[in-house]
């Protein structure tokens, strides 16, 4: 979505309308078979851009004993138009980091544990530089059980809030709303402490956010109105329709613009097909859309 200022009320209310006709309220909506991952099919690819136009995000089913690496994971990335991949701190050398409940270092992580993960986006740390505003994650193994997520597309957020009270949009637009402390693991200062928005726009045309529900290591703006806000969005991120719940199988992977997203505990077993293991990779550019006004309007119709 493109930025519409606070007081711009018929191009946005026209802009949410659209939005929110015959938005997929179902994840199986959402969910695209694709027949092979080196070489997608133009059809597929307009299949998958187009779940993200309208929802920002798409998960996708490779066929049954697909052979997946790493470099098939990349190249599905790769013919969607993500190629600026970010390489976080417990990435491999590919930057392609294997999320699953690890009894290393890496544990310091809530996400390389089998904890439950809170509401988030990815890298909301990063610096400015730096911001993740797609991933992709594919499971190789699901655990025994739990290991579910959840998603929300950040413009229904943005949507809600903005319903609710302008002035929480305009709070959580403040460049010095949001800061993550340094992160000081083992006495090294890993990381400066970043400063940001929650909500930002993109070249003026992409919504962007960067936010976590986390309580601790975490500093808000001191001020009521971001309070007000984060109290609103918390209450959005609780009960609402909009949230596509999904517990990936072996051979899918979900790709989105960043979306909010948590994670439920989970319970590996003894075997190494039961023990949850995902790869996931996070890009500093968004998921391309090649798509035309009336291939658009086609493939709506696909994902709906
Ligand atoms: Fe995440």
């Amino acid at each position: 979505m493109q930025s519409y200022p606070i007081e711009e009320k018929h191009a946005y209310q026209a802009w949410r309308e659209e939005k929110l006709n015959r938005y997929p309220l179902s994840v199986n909506e959402l969910i695209i078979e694709l027949n092979n991952p080196i070489k997608l099919m133009d059809k597929e690819i307009r299949a998958l851009q187009s779940s993200c136009v309208k929802t920002n995000i798409v998960f996708y089913r490779l066929p049954a004993n697909t052979q997946i690496d790493k470099q098939i994971v990349l190249s599905i990335a790769d013919q969607l138009g993500l190629k600026q991949l970010d390489a976080n701190l417990c990435a491999d050398e590919d930057k392609i980091s294997v999320i699953q409940n690890a009894n290393n270092s890496s544990s310091h992580y809530i996400p390389y544990t089998n904890k439950a993960l809170n509401w988030h986006t990815d890298g909301y740390y990063n610096p400015s530089s730096q911001r993740i505003h797609a991933f992709l994650m594919h499971c190789i193994h699901a655990a025994k059980n739990g290991g579910e997520n959840n998603y929300l597309d950040p413009e229904i957020a943005y949507i809600f809030l903005r319903d609710e009270n302008p002035e929480y949009i305009t709070a959580l637009m403040d460049e010095n709303v949001m800061t993550i402390p340094a992160n000081e693991i083992d006495k090294n200062n890993i990381r400066t402490a970043q400063t940001g928005p929650v909500f930002y726009f993109e070249n003026g045309v992409d919504l962007c956010m960067r936010y976590t529900s986390r309580k601790h290591n975490i500093e808000w703006k001191k001020d009521k109105t971001v309070q007000s806000a984060l109290s609103c969005l918390q209450e959005i991120l609780t009960d609402n329709a909009y949230i596509f719940t999904y517990r990936l199988r072996p051979g899918e992977g979900v790709i989105c613009n960043n979306a909010l997203h948590n994670r439920t505990a989970f319970e590996d077993g003894d075997e190494k097909y039961t023990k949850r293991m995902l790869y996931r990779g996070r890009f500093y550019n968004r998921i391309t859309n090649s798509l035309t006004s009336a291939e658009l309007e086609t493939n709506n119709a696909m994902v709906k």
